[in-house]
């Protein structure tokens, strides 16, 4: 034998180490989508193939009893998610969103006082699982928008620890797979010093968090210049992605943990002058937020902006700063080659046809 067992033992792990380490730069683990339940999308509609994980949004939060309802309207739907999703591609998990943005001020205050006392938070905490065995899901996904203050910080903290017992009691009573935890989190603009998020409580337990690394620039908010709303890089400013990323990462929270996310919608400006139309150039008017499938590209001149990773389009004096298949395709990129849990958009019913969806 030219080999001795060491050589080969020595031989295999090196090689069993190279295909582990192609694995991982090439492979995100999840590639996730939200399904928003009052978008034009039916869930029979939805093609799966695209996602690892579909999250359906949103379930909502009684301020009386402080447990997690689903609304009449949305009922039929949310209980068939799974196995319509499943019917079509039976790997797909599925988790259930609570709460969202829409809400504003309201909503997050709801969140705030839920999450401030023991038996408030067990409220939630039970009824939530409750409804995710009634209606099939793999997982809870929270999102609160946003916890606001370090009283707050800690009571996420608390909450998703106390969460992560009770799934996990759950699971060893009822013999069933824990259920999967998630949360959306802030992004670059939404973690300051006054609103770190408890790092080592969502290490250790939540699954992953969806980073909510878009609406960084706005045309609600920036009206008098055009603007890149979700860069990935931004040499000029403050807020990007990656200055996102990187906040988790000094948060506490592993990379493997982390998910990018994807917005498929973009913002509208009225630009002062139909040829100075680049990034910054001067705007008149901000005109909201766009889905990717409504911005009008027909005729309009697309540019993709690698220095912020971001494409706009302009025709006469509109101008849509947004995500188009090459700004999405690097940011999954970035993801990979980050070593990132994945990615996932918000939300899939704004796509094109799935071309965002399968962009990357
Ligand atoms: C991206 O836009 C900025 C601002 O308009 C500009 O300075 C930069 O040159 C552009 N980058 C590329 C690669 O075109």
């Amino acid at each position: 034998m030219a080999y001795s067992k060491k050589h080969s033992f020595l031989l295999i792990s090196t090689l069993l180490m190279i295909l582990q380490l192609q694995f991982s730069s090439t492979n995100a683990a999840i590639k996730g989508g939200y399904w928003y339940s009052d978008s034009d999308l039916a869930v029979s509609d939805i093609d799966p193939s695209y996602f690892t994980h579909l999250f359906c949004a949103f379930a909502d939060l009684d301020s009386n009893t402080n447990q997690v309802t689903i609304s009449s309207t949305h009922a039929a739907s949310f209980s068939t998610f799974t196995e319509t999703i499943q019917s079509k591609s039976n790997s797909v998990k599925t988790l259930l969103s609570i709460g969202g943005g829409g809400g504003g001020p309201t909503l997050a205050q709801k969140f705030a006082n839920m999450a401030s006392q023991a038996s408030t938070r067990k409220s939630f905490i039970d009824s939530s699982i409750r409804l995710a065995r009634n209606n099939n899901f793999h997982g809870l996904d929270l999102d609160w928008q946003y916890p606001s203050s370090d009283a707050e910080m800690t009571n996420f903290g608390l909450l998703i620890k106390e969460w992560r017992a009770a799934v996990a009691a759950e699971s060893r009573s009822s013999d069933k797979p824990e259920l999967l935890l998630s949360a959306a989190v802030g992004g670059s603009d939404q973690i300051t010093p006054l609103k770190y998020y408890p790092g080592q409580d969502v290490a250790n337990n939540l699954d992953w968090v969806n980073v909510m690394t878009y609406d960084l620039y706005i045309s609600d908010i920036n009206p008098t210049q055009t603007q890149p709303p979700a860069p990935l890089k931004n040499p000029t400013g403050q807020f990007s992605a990656d200055e996102g990323i990187t906040k988790w990462v000094g948060l506490g929270v592993p990379k493997s943990k982390l998910a990018l996310g994807l917005p498929f919608y973009g913002y509208k400006w009225s630009l002062a002058d139909p040829n100075k139309h680049r990034i910054h150039d001067k705007a008149t008017q901000g005109l909201g937020a766009v889905k990717y499938k409504d911005i009008k590209n027909d005729g309009a001149q697309i540019v993709y902006n690698s220095t912020y990773a971001q494409n706009y389009c302009f025709k006469g004096t509109d101008w849509y700063g947004y995500d188009d298949t090459q700004s999405i395709s690097a940011k999954v990129a970035y993801a990979k080659q980050n070593g990132l849990f994945g990615y996932f958009a918000w939300h899939i019913e704004q796509d094109n046809n799935w071309a965002l969806s399968q962009a990357g």
